[in-house]
């Protein structure tokens, strides 16, 4: 019988190499969403901890009003008001996830989009902070939101955004600095600054997670 260790590593094989539309995508976490956080706890991944401390070193204010994208199931917000936020807002594809986020009562507004490279409803300058953990996955999202995140977060905000360096390195549209000259590309324009770049151990050696932090001007 599959552990709940296993069934992670399956799921998340599954999802990075034969889903690649969106709304399979939708549906393979709207499936997963009951057993999502059992699965990941079990697979040792403490990529949503380490995260929340990381936003926190940067937007100490606890009221400070962030929102939680890709939030899943709401790994993050959980991490976060661990820490003492109360104003969290959740965005994701998955409406079964945020079904299950919504149960532990720890955001606010719960957002169910597919975000590309469309205009999200969403107010202008309006979180001082978003963080995103685990949205950058292959067949997830991709640089075609940093304009949005850079839109909805007030000048002065605070961008977290981790993903696993081996998608940084192996997947195609992240690859080869993709990704990387994306985000140089708004620092370019003025748009945000890198404040921190750097890699954390998530939990076993298949997490090392990248995090980059930037600050909207
Ligand atoms: C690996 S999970 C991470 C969830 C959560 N951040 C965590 O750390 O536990 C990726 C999440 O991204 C969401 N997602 C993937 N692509 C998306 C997109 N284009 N727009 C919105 N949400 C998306 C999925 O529904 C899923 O909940």
């Amino acid at each position: 019988m599959m552990t709940s260790q296993s069934q992670a590593k399956e799921k998340l094989h599954h999802v990075t190499s034969v889903v690649t539309e969106p709304e399979d995508n939708v549906k393979f976490y709207d499936e997963w969403a009951e057993t999502f956080d059992e699965n990941q706890i079990s697979s040792g991944y403490n990529g949503p901890v380490k995260s929340a401390s990381i936003l926190s070193s940067y937007l100490p204010n606890t009221d400070a009003r962030i929102l939680d994208f890709a939030c899943g199931t709401g790994r993050v917000a959980g991490e976060l008001s661990k820490l003492g936020y109360r104003n969290i807002d959740g965005l994701d594809a998955s409406q079964k996830s945020l079904d299950v986020a919504a149960r532990k009562d720890i955001m606010n507004e719960l957002i169910c989009v597919w975000v590309d490279d469309k205009t999200i409803k969403i107010a202008s300058d309006c979180y001082d902070g978003l963080i995103c953990v685990g949205g950058f996955v292959p067949g997830h999202l991709h640089s075609d939101c940093f304009d949005e995140w850079i839109r909805i977060v007030k000048p002065g905000g605070v961008i977290v955004n981790v993903l696993r360096q081996q998608w940084l390195d192996e997947y195609e549209p992240y690859a080869n600095n993709q990704l990387e000259d994306d985000m140089k590309q708004k620092e370019r324009s003025m748009k945000w600054e890198l404040i921190q770049r750097g890699n954390f151990d998530g939990g076993d050696q298949q997490w090392k997670m990248a995090v980059f932090i930037h600050k909207v001007l």
